[in-house]
Parts: C-alpha cells; sequence; structure tokens
C-alpha cells in the first residue's frame, strides 16, 4: 500500500515535469515552423516582388541572421532575468516577426520582420533545451530535453501541410498577394499560443537558487521531484552554490576551455554535416536525380516523415543507450550514407532510388543522434553558474554554421559539383567520429552537478 502510494506520488511528480516539458519545448515548434514556411512562400516571394537570387538568399537567411543575435543576446538575459522571462520575451517577438512578415509590401519590411521574427527563435532555441535540463530529473534529462527537437521537426514537418493547405485556396493571382502572407502570419497562433502557456511554468530551479531565493527553490523542485527527492537535489545545488557567479573572463578561462570546445564543436558539426542543405534546398536536390517537380516533392514528404518517425525513435533510445553511442553510430551511418551519395552523383545515369535510399538512411541517422542529442548536450555540459552564457556562445555558433552552409551550398555545387559537395559533408562526418570518440564524454544518467564535478577531474 505504501509502496503504491510512494508510485502514484512519483508519477504525479513525473507528470509535472513532463507537461512542464511539453510547454517549454512549444519553442522547437516555433523554430520548425520558421524553417519550413520559407520553403512554401519562397516561390510567391520570388514573383510578388520580382527578387533576384541576392535578395532571394537575404529573405531567407534573415531570419537565420535574427536567430544568431537572439541566441547570442539569450545568454546575459536568461542569467539577469530568467529562464522564464527571457522565454516569454522570445514568444513575443515571435509574435511580432510573424505579423510583420505578412503585411510589408517592401523586401526590406520583410527582412526586418524575419529578423525580429529570427531574435525569437534564437533566443528561444538556446533557452527551451536549457530550461528543460534545469528543471528534469537527470535519469529522464535526455528525453525531456529532446522533446525541444521533436517539436522541431513537428514544426517542419505540420508546416509543410500548411503550406500546401494554405497554397491551394486560391489561383495563382492570390498566391502571388496573399498566400505567403498567410504562411507568414499562421505563425501567430503557435507564438501566441506559447506566450499564454508559459506564463504557466514555474521559473527554473536552479536559477532561482543563482539569485539565492532557496525557498522558492525547494518548492518548485517538491512540486517536480516530490520531498524527498527536492531535498538531494537542493543539497547537491548548495554544494555548488558558494562558488562565486561566473564570469565571461572565466568562460574563456582554463577550467571551462573543455566543455566550451566540447559545446561549440558539437554545434558546429551538427551544423556542418549539412542537415540544413537537405532540409532546406531537399526538392532540387531530389530534381537533379532526374526525379520529376512532384515525385521530388513526394520525396521531400519522406524526408519529413523520417526525421520525425526517427526523432521519435532517439526519444526512446537516448536516456538508455547513452548520449556518446548514439553519436557514435549517427556519425558512422552519416559518413557512409553521404559517401554513397557522392558515388551515385558522379555515375553516368544517377540511380534515383539509391540516392533517395541513402538520404534517407541519412536523415535517419542524424534524427536518432546529432539533431536531439547535440541540443541535450549543449543544456548539460556547463556548470549552472554559467550556463545562461556558455549555452548562448554553443548556440550563436550553431546558428552560425547554419547560415554558412545554407549560404554556401547552392554556389558549392555550382563551383565543385554535387558529389563533392556530399563528399565534403561526409569528410566532416567522418571527422565528428574522431572527435566523439576523443573527446566528449558521456552524460547519461547524471546529474548537472555531477557533469560539473567531473569536468574539474578531467
Ligand atoms: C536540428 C538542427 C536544425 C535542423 C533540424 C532538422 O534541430 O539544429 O538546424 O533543421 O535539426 O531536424
Amino acid at each position: 500500500m505504501q509502496q503504491n502510494r510512494s508510485r502514484s506520488g512519483r508519477q504525479s511528480f513525473k507528470r509535472y515535469v513532463t507537461i512542464y516539458s511539453v510547454i517549454a519545448a512549444i519553442g522547437g515548434f516555433l523554430f520548425g515552423y520558421d524553417t519550413a514556411v520559407i520553403s512554401g512562400a519562397i516561390g510567391f516571394l520570388k514573383t510578388r516582388f520580382d527578387m533576384d537570387s541576392g535578395l532571394l538568399g537575404w529573405t531567407v537567411s534573415s531570419l537565420i541572421v535574427g536567430a544568431a543575435i537572439g541566441a547570442a543576446l539569450s545568454g546575459s538575459s536568461s542569467d539577469r532575468f530568467g529562464r522564464k522571462r527571457t522565454l516569454l520575451a522570445a514568444a513575443a517577438l515571435f509574435t511580432v516577426g510573424s505579423i510583420g512578415s505578412a503585411v510589408p509590401d517592401s523586401v526590406a519590411g520583410l527582412v526586418a520582420a524575419r529578423m525580429i521574427g529570427g531574435l525569437g527563435v534564437g533566443m528561444a532555441s538556446t533557452l527551451t533545451p536549457l530550461y528543460i535540463a534545469e528543471i528534469a530529473p537527470a535519469r529522464h534529462r535526455g528525453r525531456l530535453v529532446s522533446y525541444y527537437q521533436f517539436a522541431v521537426v513537428t514544426g517542419i514537418f505540420v508546416t509543410f501541410f500548411i503550406n500546401a493547405a494554405i497554397a491551394g485556396i486560391g489561383d495563382d493571382r492570390w498566391d502571388v498577394e496573399y498566400a505567403w502572407r498567410w504562411m507568414f502570419g499562421f505563425g501567430v497562433v503557435p507564438g501566441v499560443l506559447y506566450f499564454a502557456l508559459l506564463l504557466a511554468l514555474p521559473e527554473s530551479p536552479r536559477w532561482l537558487m543563482k539569485q539565492k531565493r532557496e525557498v522558492d527553490a525547494l518548492e518548485v523542485l517538491e512540486k517536480m521531484n516530490g520531498k524527498e527527492a527536492a531535498k538531494e537535489e537542493l543539497h547537491e545545488m548548495l554544494r555548488l552554490k558558494d562558488e562565486d557567479v561566473g564570469s565571461i573572463r572565466e568562460l574563456f578561462g582554463r577550467s571551462l576551455r573543455l566543455p566550451l570546445i566540447v559545446g561549440v564543436l558539437l554545434a558546429v558539426f551538427q551544423q556542418m554535416i549539412g542537415i540544413n542543405a537537405i532540409m532546406y534546398y531537399a526538392p532540387e536536390i531530389f530534381k537533379q536525380t532526374g526525379a520529376g517537380t512532384n515525385a521530388a516533392l513526394v520525396q521531400t514528404v519522406l524526408v519529413g516523415v523520417v526525421n520525425f518517425a526517427f526523432t521519435l525513435v532517439a526519444l526512446w533510445l537516448i536516456d538508455r543507450v547513452g548520449r556518446r553511442s548514439l553519436l557514435l553510430i549517427g556519425a558512422c551511418l552519416m559518413t557512409v550514407s553521404l559517401i554513397v551519395v557522392g558515388i551515385c552523383f558522379r555515375a553516368e545515369s544517377v540511380p534515383v532510388y539509391v540516392v533517395l535510399f541513402f538520404i534517407l538512411l541519412y536523415v535517419a541517422a542524424f534524427a536518432v543522434s546529432f539533431g536531439p542529442v547535440v541540443w541535450v548536450m549543449i543544456a548539460e555540459i556547463f556548470p549552472t553558474r554559467i550556463r545562461g552564457r556558455a549555452t548562448a556562445i554553443a548556440s550563436l555558433c550553431l546558428w552560425a554554421a547554419d547560415f554558412a552552409v545554407s549560404q554556401t551550398f547552392p554556389m558549392l555545387v555550382d563551383s565543385i559539383g554535387t558529389a563533392s559537395t556530399f563528399w565534403m559533408f561526409g569528410a566532416i562526418a567522418a571527422a565528428a567520429i574522431v572527435f566523439c570518440a576523443k573527446v566528449v564524454p558521456e552524460t547519461k544518467g547524471k546529474s548537472l552537478e555531477q557533469i560539473e564535478r567531473e569536468w574539474s577531474s578531467r
């Protein structure tokens, strides 16, 4: 009986952490939404504003530039004003950006609005994983933080259908004048919903501790983990609390050098492996194999489905198999896939289905490894006293690398060819194997405080 009661008690605590993590994870949906919405809108924008490729590039990447700035700002803002308030600001910026992108009659207005929305996406992309990592019990942290990546891929997937539904409403003239406005404007729905739901979240107990608000921190911990576990966690936090607040100088000092290298390189590898070349340009790549426009679009949907399905697999594996093993398996599979895709593009006649199979294998491998694991690890490897700012640096590098890949991919294909471009990504994936094997630690099942202590003993 006693045992039953304590089990049901544990379940109700688990319920709170899960609900709070799901709410926070909606930040990932905004990210996915913005990644996919542009692919639906771009054709209409091109006609409406008579854009050349330079302007087109800016319209696409203005969001990424805004996101990089948002990621950079999120660090000191969340360390100073709290995780929750900064997330609220992110939701507000995203909403303003969505409205702003729907109304302009000039490219400048559109680029400005996408930058504002990007600020919100960048802030949310940094803080959502961090917030969840700070509230989650160690045993389930991997899965809970991966909800974030799951929300990203859901956002990409759902938006693909929203795009298609809106484009199907009117004739071509309506599309060019209005369809893209509705596509962007629809972002208000998840934006406002996110803002409203965020109001129900408690502040992160670890941030509260840093503010010396122990009573508040204990209250949040008890609600989420139960009285006993809360006391233990508080005790662990107290052991580390005496160390003063980390400064930016400390961040580049000796003691934090290794976690910073791991965080930044994981972020850069996640992007340089080429995932967004596939996410942003999939239809173009498939067309190069000789597939018609419709077949290319169907194949692109398959990319979305595989990404979605294998992210679910990752949720199940991450706290069982561990982060490091997933990274290693994923990087090996991606290396092989990229080499094979490169070989196919060198062949006399490109074997369409072989390319499709290995691109899907590559996406599946990414979805169980670098997709979720990198976001999980950059949220958990830094000490609490500096987590906001350190995570922001890693996230800033991730967005900068995203920008570099998405801007240069079309140029690389034109200059060195599709095969060599894929081989280049393959070489980067191979380097990632070495890096993960030699430098990346396993963090599965460890409390944030334990991870922190282990760095200092390395
Ligand atoms: C990760 C990456 C993001 C990419 C997505 C694809 O979240 O950070 O750039 O678009 O995975 O699933």
